[in-house]
């Protein structure tokens, strides 16, 4: 599988005019995403980078430096051009990586991002985890890590309607040993395969949060490259377990609304600025609603305070719980 990814993203990445307004909305996303949770001057760490789509952004927002890794050789020499080309003002470095092997980075950044790229990872449970670790382990207190990768709930929802109300783009045909179901429009699918009927294979589904594949195409863009869908429950108790807190978790439907972070921050003029106002055709709608935003922070540690006894190292909400249980309150 992943020889397989690997082989689609060393191609040139072609664009499929027909969906250039959602290209336009999909980086309408990544920039609130950035313009919000970045602070100016910060050290980034782009995780998955691709060939440096988001460099502009990081400009825009004022980045003050960039570490940019991929998979792939030929999009980390593309980012390096873009980067030069692109009148930075802030010194970037890109790096041939794999982000789901243990990266042993010596920096601290104030903001991570891994963009389109985590489901990769959820092949096995050890890779989805190594990355979440190389993240937290390289995040100032306080920085935000933020994530976009296809919508679980979303995708069950289609298999659902796939079942009740099948068409030409959205059924499930049996083959000699398989079933293969596939939802989806005429320019874009996900075909997944599986021996079992419709209702046991999404109960397996639900019971094997990793290594659950499906192949994914796009028109002109994309030919069949294995994904894996990211279970939110599972990934939401593995960031608990890092110690990162969910900050926003939506789908990309959210971005509509000009205020789509909860906040009561708006982005019409970002959007406007982006060209991204166009309304989506039906199927390019479909397919942002494919996706969802991920939004996680590592927080403080507490200060360190003086105890009534006048000893350092008993954090506030300790001190908080002691008083408590002298007081004998539950
Ligand atoms: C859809 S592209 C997104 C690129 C970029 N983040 C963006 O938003 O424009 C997914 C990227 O993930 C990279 N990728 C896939 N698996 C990876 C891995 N295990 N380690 C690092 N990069 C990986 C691919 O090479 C590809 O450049």
């Amino acid at each position: 599988m992943q020889s397989r990814i690997l082989e689609h993203y060393r191609r040139p990445l072609p664009r499929c005019p027909a969906l250039e307004p959602l290209c336009r909305f999909n980086n309408y996303v990544k920039a609130c995403l950035i313009q919000r949770y970045m602070r100016p001057g910060a050290q980034v760490l782009d995780m998955a980078c691709g060939s440096g789509g988001d460099l502009k952004k990081y400009r825009q927002n004022g980045a003050g430096s960039y570490m940019g890794y991929d998979l792939v050789p030929e999009r980390i020499e593309e980012a390096t051009t873009r980067h030069r080309n692109t009148r930075c003002m802030f010194a970037a470095v890109f790096e041939v990586r794999d982000f789901a092997q243990a990266l042993d980075l010596r920096s601290t950044y104030d903001f991570v991002s891994c963009q389109f790229a985590l489901h990769y990872a959820w092949d096995t449970e050890e890779r989805a985890m190594r990355v979440l670790r190389n993240a937290v382990d390289c995040m100032a207190e306080g920085a935000h890590f933020i994530l976009t990768f296809p919508d679980y709930a979303e995708i069950v929802k289609q298999l659902f309607r796939m079942m009740v109300e099948p068409n030409k783009d959205n059924w499930v045909r049996w083959e000699v040993d398989r079933h293969v179901y596939r939802v989806g429009g005429p320019r874009h699918s996900l075909v997944f395969e599986s021996p079992l009927p419709f209702l046991d294979f999404l109960r397996e589904l639900e019971a094997k949060p990793f290594g659950r594949c499906y192949t994914y195409s796009q028109e002109g863009a994309v030919d069949q490259v294995p994904e894996y869908m990211v279970e939110p429950t599972r990934l939401h108790a593995m960031c608990g377990a890092v110690g990162l807190e969910v900050v926003f978790d939506g789908n990309f439907s959210r971005f509509n609304d000009p205020c789509p972070l909860g906040d009561g921050q708006s982005f019409a003029e970002l959007r406007r600025r982006m060209g991204a106002e166009e309304p989506l055709d039906d199927e390019a709608k479909l397919i942002a609603a494919l996706y969802r935003a991920l939004v996680l922070r590592k927080p403080r540690a507490e200060p360190a305070t003086l105890d009534p006894r006048g000893e350092r190292g008993s954090s506030s909400r300790e001190e908080e719980r002691r008083q408590k249980r002298q007081r004998g309150d539950s």
